[in-house]
């Protein structure tokens, strides 16, 4: 993962790069560092941990300069101390990196043999030494990169500055993105638009094994063959402000609060509320008609959301799903069918297994639909059709409002694709179509729950292991339940179908686990209710998860139950995600946790 950014300006950069830097925390955040030149030669601050400590460096010791590079780091290849921080340099260059560089054992011990000699454990430095290595046997900088880059195997974007090359900085990306931004008299780089939008707006994405040779005024593109390349420019719309968390403690909290909003927003996308139907623009490109299969392909959160939507296009439009995390289906070598529709769903459009995944399928002949937050993002461009979710930016690491909107999105396709094939009338549409406008409502009468929720959170902060169980729909939340606690509380939470308990997880059933069951008053509820008795009996504590009705029948004790609007069980998915996050979240606060940072982890996933 991490994040790039490089700026070859007319005025002194470091306070900048910080800035760009601070947007793309998301990316990763356990070492940050900056290089500047100064007089020519190269000057670094490094420092372990989140940028903050990168800051109170540079007050104690400024870096001047008006070219630079900086990064923030999620470790790949060595701990996340200071020496194994961005930029690593050698007495030639600077360089900051995205990826993974697969061969780097292999090439470290051609370099160390021919005397090179390394700082860190990381990957990132033999990129570092094989462009020294070619300036040294007689190559300009960017005949250097150019020469090495077929070297490198796995994922990349790089940003390189030169000792004595005020006027050269040296952008390259295979697998990773990066992009370039245009100012006035200043060029940028940085692995999305959004670090650069205070800034510029005006963007040049790169293709992939595209090399960017920078001026301060000018921008020459030399693709993966070795030929001069023009690549176009666009305006785009990132808006230069940075997301705020307003009067919230939390962007997590901020997020999960602007979920009706956002929810209602999104679904008016894709709703002619009028009619009462639902619609698709820009979705021209896919027919539903001729499918015979669906591929859903995705990574954590959006992965559970297709694993929801699998349910919905099977019902309403009988097309089999077939569905698989990314990083599994990337490598399966599965068969394609003629005519099938893969959907990616990704709130970053930069996850490498996702993209990695789409790009197998569109090399196997499907149609490649993607379910994306943001529309300039690699996934986006290399779909045939998008389905934007209108979530706005999601700054905590934990996807909350993208998921919801997801969901938003997932539905109305699937109602789309069963008015398209003839499985659904035009009364049932609108029936489906009405559940789905009431969900922003009751999403804000579900959040007046969050106070017994706070309650309940003292209680789970004291457990070691909570279980989650569901049916149907609602065992993706189970699952999208346990892997929201695990990531920002650290408790280690499971989630299970319901009917599956009893073939294992059963035997975890004490007074001391937790079992948190998801459970709308649907057609399954009685199935899962005596799933819930089989945890009773064998003294589990419960938190149920429910509605007025549910409520009412389950006749089980329960340590709490927590009674949600009356939802049509069709959506009950998008109104019963909140109190699952609520619950993740008043936890992890509870125990004093990094909600929005959680350790280990990061919001953009850019490595395999
Ligand atoms: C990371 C994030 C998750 C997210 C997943 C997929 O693991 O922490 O919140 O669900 O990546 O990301 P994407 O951007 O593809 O939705």
């Amino acid at each position: 993962m991490c994040g790039i950014v490089g700026i070859i300006g007319n005025r002194v950069v470091s306070g900048r790069i910080v800035d760009a830097l601070k947007r793309l925390e998301y990316r990763g955040y356990d070492s940050t560092g900056i290089a500047t030149l100064i007089d020519g030669r190269i000057e670094r601050r490094r420092a372990e941990g989140k940028l903050r400590s990168l800051e109170a460096r540079l007050e104690r010791e400024p870096l001047d300069g008006v070219i630079g590079i900086g990064h923030t780091r999620w470790a790949t290849h060595g701990r996340p101390n200071e020496t194994n921080a961005h930029p690593h340099v050698t007495d030639r260059l600077a360089v900051v990196h995205n990826g993974i560089i697969e061969n780097f054992r292999q090439l470290r011990d051609e370099l160390e043999g021919a005397g090179a000699r390394f700082e860190s454990d990381t990957d990132t430095e033999v990129v570092a030494h094989l462009i020294s290595h070619a300036m040294s046997a007689g190559l300009d900088p960017v005949a250097a990169v150019t020469t090495i880059l077929p070297r490198l195997r796995g994922a990349f974007a790089l940003a390189i500055l030169f000792q004595g090359r005020g006027d050269l900085l040296i952008g390259a990306r295979r697998g990773s993105p990066l992009a370039v931004g245009h100012g006035e008299g200043e060029m940028f780089l940085g692995s999305d638009a959004l670090a650069l939008a205070p800034f510029t707006d005006m963007i040049t994405y790169l293709d992939e094994g595209d090399i960017a040779v920078l001026s301060q005024t000018s921008l020459r593109i030399i693709d993966e063959a070795g030929s001069e390349a023009e690549r176009p420019s666009q305006q785009i719309q990132t808006g230069a402000f940075m997301a705020e968390k307003g009067n919230f403690r939390h962007f997590m909290a901020k997020e999960i609060h602007e979920q009706p909003e956002v929810v209602a927003r999104t679904l008016a996308h894709y709703v002619d509320m009028a009619e009462g139907v639902t619609n698709f623009p820009g979705g021209e490109g896919v027919d539903w008609t001729k499918l015979s299969r669906i591929t859903i392909s995705a990574c954590g959160t959006a992965f559970y959301a297709g694993l929801v939507a699998k349910y919905w296009f099977e019902r309403f439009a009988r097309i089999p799903v077939e569905i698989d995390v990314a990083s599994e289906f990337r490598y399966r070598d599965a068969p394609l069918e003629e005519n099938g529709l893969m959907i990616v769903v990704s709130q970053s459009g930069e996850t490498a297994d996702t993209l990695a995944s789409l790009r197998y399928a569109r090399d196997n002949g499907q149609t490649i639909l993607s379910v994306v937050n943001v529309p300039t993002s690699s996934i986006a461009r290399e779909s045939h059709a998008i389905a934007p979710t209108l979530a706005g930016p999601e700054i905590g690491v934990a996807s909350t409002k993208a998921f919801t909107c997801q969901l938003t999105v997932l539905f109305a396709l699937a109602i789309q694709a069963g008015r398209a094939r003839g499985k659904l009338d035009a009364a049932r549409e609108g029936a489906l179509v009405s559940a789905l406008m009431s969900v922003p409502a009751l999403m804000n009468e579900a959040m007046k729950r969050e106070p017994e929720i706070e309650r309940l959170a003292r209680e789970l902060s004291k457990a070691r292991d909570v279980l989650y169980l569901g049916r149907g729909t609602s065992y993706p939340m189970a699952l999208e339940g346990a892997l929201k606690l695990k990531e920002i509380s650290y408790i280690h939470a499971e989630g299970y179908a319901a009917g599956e308990l009893k073939h294992g997880p059963i035997a975890l059933i004490d007074e001391s686990v937790p079992v948190i069951v998801v459970a709308p008053h649907d057609e399954v509820f009685e199935k899962t209710i005596s799933n819930m008795q089989e945890v009773a009996a064998r003294g589990g504590r419960i938190i149920l998860i429910t509605d007025a009705k549910g409520a009412a029948a389950a006749g089980v004790e329960t340590i709490a139950t927590l009674v949600m609007p009356d939802v049509d069980p069709v959506v009950a998915p998008i109104v019963y995600a909140l109190p699952i996050q609520m619950i993740a979240y008043h936890t992890a606060v509870f125990m004093g946790k990094d909600v929005d940072q959680p350790r280990n982890l990061a919001k953009s996933v850019t490595v395999e």
